[in-house]
């Protein structure tokens, strides 16, 4: 039984990072970690053009503890009034390294979401020609559609189609919930990828309502039956080149979460790594936790992969039980447990 790995440093390909107090209080959790990461632009107001992409770039970097080895990749968020020259400059240019595309009202902030996908179908054309990857939020907004089926009847609805007609277009379904979005996407050829945490390779839908309402567990996509987080957990094991790490690492305030409507997310950075090597490690899948956290993301997104090692040490970690005070304090997700690995 192996008592350190070893890995190439890996990066999180799907990351809320916020801004502001919230940003300094989780930023170092992520950089930590991981040497580059897909930020998600769902801030208020929504990161929509090269100007704000490079003003919210800086204020992460500003914000890094001193010495952190870190990379952001921004992303643009889509709208309906999204302009193909200025997304394909943004990415000819390195202030964006993808667009992100929320269904208006699927999730946190995603209000200024696409509404209707013929409107921006000029902006996927031009972004299948350069190569441009669109990470995609892959749930229904239909409200007759069950909250629990939102993902498999985005794949069947809308993304089966989008494919069809745009094949050239490179895809990265996030954080997928379900066997039907793991098949799909194992499918689905080179121009398809998928994310997948690490709370949804840990946690069933019970888990939301065991002993009463867990508000810490509720995400969007939620959490779906045991036979999905069993396929997602046989997914990011078995070295298919299609699924890599993306934590959707989501903080919100604790205020914010336990009350009557509470916030979408799951707070996983302060122990990101650390959660996804116990999975592999409980999977017998070791050896091939590198391809998953370091090597499948860089080679869709046509980078280079980190020449930088981490090691994790079989020892006693415990996530800390909170993270920053009063009204912008997080409660991380497995906060004041013990895991298994650490990393140094
Ligand atoms: C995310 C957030 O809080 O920004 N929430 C979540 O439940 N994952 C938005 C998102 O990625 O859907
Ligand atoms: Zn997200």
């Amino acid at each position: 039984m192996a008592d350190t790995i070893t890995l190439r440093r890996p990066d999180d390909w799907h990351v809320h990072l916020r801004d502001g107090a919230m940003m300094a209080a989780v930023l170092p959790c992520t950089a930590a970690r991981f040497a580059r990461a897909i930020v998600m632009p769902n801030l208020v107001p929504p990161v929509t053009t090269i100007a704000a992409a490079r003003a919210y770039r800086a204020r992460i970097l500003a914000a890094l503890p001193a010495g952190a080895d870190f990379t952001p990749l921004m992303t643009c968020y889509l709208t309906d009034e999204a302009e193909p020259a200025e997304i394909a400059r943004g990415y000819a240019e390195g202030d964006f390294a993808a667009v992100k595309l929320y269904p208006a009202h699927a999730t946190t902030n995603s209000a200024h979401g696409v509404t209707d996908f013929d409107r921006v179908m000029p902006v996927f054309e031009s972004m299948a020609a350069i190569g441009m990857p669109l990470l995609i939020h892959g749930e229904s907004t239909d409200p007759d559609v069950d909250v629990f089926d939102r993902e498999a009847v985005f794949i069947e609805r809308t993304l089966d189609r989008l494919r069809r007609r745009i094949p050239e277009l490179r895809i990265v379904l996030e954080h997928i919930t379900t066997a039907e979005a793991a098949d799909y996407v194992a499918s689905g050829g080179a121009n398809l990828a998928a994310t997948i945490t690490a709370h949804h390779l840990m946690i069933n839908r019970n888990a939301i309502f065991q002993g009463g309402i867990r508000p810490h567990l509720y995400c969007l996509p939620i959490a779906k039956r045991e036979k999905h987080r069993l396929a997602l957990r046989r997914a990011a094991t078995s070295g298919d080149a299609h699924f890599f790490l993306g934590t959707d690492s989501a903080p919100h305030a604790i205020p914010t979460k336990e009350t009557s409507c509470g916030c979408a997310g799951i707070f996983t950075a302060a122990g990101a790594l650390e959660l996804y090597a116990e999975v592999f490690e409980e999977e017998g899948a070791l050896d091939r936790f590198e391809a998953f956290a370091s090597l499948n993301g860089p080679a869709f997104y046509r980078l280079p992969v980190n020449e930088a090692r981490i090691t994790l040490r079989r020892a006693a970690y415990t996530v800390p039980a909170q993270i920053g005070e009063g009204a912008l304090a997080l409660a991380p997700f497995r906060g004041g447990e013990m895991l298994r690995w650490r990393a140094e």
